[in-house]
């Protein structure tokens, strides 16, 4: 039986790392040389790349100052070439990130187009990517970028952010690239170490729905935003990934096992196939705790004459985390509370209740967080203490969530029940 080491604090990794900072041609580039430095202060080598129209924006020579390096920004530049060239640089690269990244940038990424040196590298490298994209708010909502985007992250490409707010063109909306200290988050969690490397983690998301007839369902307004980042942040952070998720159309995160279920008896039926071995579940869908007692195999007709009303009967749904709990060798088992009042007593009793081990509610009545947001701010509560997670990207909460879980079950996940049952 081998014996699984878990780190409380991930430690900071950039140092001596080789960064590439890539700058596309957008009015977030005045950022770039706060983030170049932010950088090479913590001991990270920066090697800058412009595409042509970054120097629209923001000089080579104050770019130089702060990387300490020349800017490279020709691919036919014989010089730099003969230094080192493209495809050195590629393999020279720890990650690139390009930060800001224009919509025009993305297209061609995502189009796997090799139009000049910053792209060629992200095309030549073994590199994680990340890309901070900067842009018009309508032209970030644009179906051809959210096309892009999702294209990246299938080809599992990062994208941080980007934030919201006022922009330069007058505009408020999603697409202001994050600040420098945001960005040099996200580089140090691809170095983070792999907290949850050889644990299995099971996580189910968005929601679910109870067919009243062939046409229509009872559901609600999980977009299964939260639940994917978590997945996507287990896996980053090592793990392997089973996600189980109701009807949505977001794409898989990268290197995790999806199942798409559509009523909470499906969700109950592929949770309890996959617990044997399981580690830790995490249980974010939003499953309707009632189903019509039958679904109607026709359409139902309209009364044309007679009563106004019409009346459905619910019989109640398995309970899915509460039947993880009570599985006889069960994982470590967390839930989420959505609620709309009373949150944090109603979210105590809700644990106790379920058997939970720990559960995270989030005050779904406040605006800009929970349901189909990019934002959450929740408390995490267990046996021995709460936690409140504050108002942060889906993204950062998700990850924030896994650290503080590994923090606070350390011993328990080492545990034989648990953490090594099947390794
Ligand atoms: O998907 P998003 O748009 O990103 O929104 C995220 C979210 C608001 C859905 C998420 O943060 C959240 O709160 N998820 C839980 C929603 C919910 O159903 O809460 P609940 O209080 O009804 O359920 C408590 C727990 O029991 C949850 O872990 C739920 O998955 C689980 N449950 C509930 C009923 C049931 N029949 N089986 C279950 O397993």
């Amino acid at each position: 039986m081998s014996n699984i080491q878990i780190s409380g604090a991930p430690p900071v990794g950039l140092a001596g790392r080789n960064i590439i900072v890539g700058i596309t041609g957008g009015i977030a580039a005045y950022k770039a040389p706060a983030l170049v430095r932010a950088l090479t202060s913590i001991g990270a080598n920066v090697q800058v790349v412009m595409s042509a129209s970054a120097h629209q924006f923001v000089t080579a020579t104050t770019l130089q100052a702060v990387s300490g390096r020349p800017v490279r920004d020709d691919l036919w530049d014989e010089g730099a070439e003969a230094a080192m060239g493209h495809i050195e640089l590629a393999r020279w690269a720890d990650a690139i990130m390009v930060a800001p990244a224009t919509a025009n940038f993305l297209a061609e990424l995502a189009a796997g187009l090799a139009g000049d040196l910053l792209s060629t590298l992200c095309l030549a490298t073994d590199a994680p990517i990340l890309i901070a994209p900067a842009m018009n708010q309508a032209m970030w909502k644009h179906p051809a970028t959210a096309r892009n985007v999702a294209t990246l992250i299938n080809d599992g490409v990062g994208i941080i952010g980007p934030g919201e707010g006022a922009q330069a063109c007058g505009d408020f909306g999603p697409g202001r690239m994050l600040e420098p200290d945001a960005l040099v988050g996200a580089l140090e969690k691809v170095f983070a170490p792999p907290i949850l490397e050889g644990l299995r983690v099971m996580i189910t998301a968005g929601p679910t729905r109870e067919a009243i007839d062939p046409v229509r369902y009872i559901s609600n307004h999980s977009s299964g935003k939260q639940g994917f980042a978590i997945a996507a942040a287990a896996a980053r952070s090592g793990a392997d990934v089973t996600l189980i998720c109701g009807p949505t159309n977001l794409p898989t995160p990268q290197g995790c096992r999806r199942i798409d279920i559509n009523s909470a008896q499906d969700l109950f039926d592929a949770v309890q196939a996959d617990l044997p071995g399981q580690h830790i579940f995490i249980g974010v869908a939003a499953v309707a705790d009632y189903r019509p007692l039958a679904a109607a195999e026709q359409k139902i007709k309209k009364q044309v004459r007679g009563s106004n009303t019409m009346t459905l009967e619910l019989t109640e749904n398995p309970d899915v985390i509460a039947s993880v709990a009570q599985a006889a060798n069960p994982p470590l088992v967390v839930g989420f509370a959505a609620e709309t009042q009373n949150a944090l007593p109603a979210a105590r009793e809700k644990r106790l209740r379920k058997q939970l081990d720990a559960i995270v509610v989030n005050d779904v009545s406040q605006a800009g967080i929970g349901f189909n947001s990019d934002h959450n701010a929740a408390t995490l509560i267990w046996d021995e203490g709460e936690l409140a997670l504050q108002l942060q990207s889906k993204d950062q909460l998700a990850q924030a969530l896994l650290d503080q879980l590994v923090r606070i079950f350390v011993t328990r996940l080492a545990l034989p029940n648990h953490a090594s049952a099947s390794i």
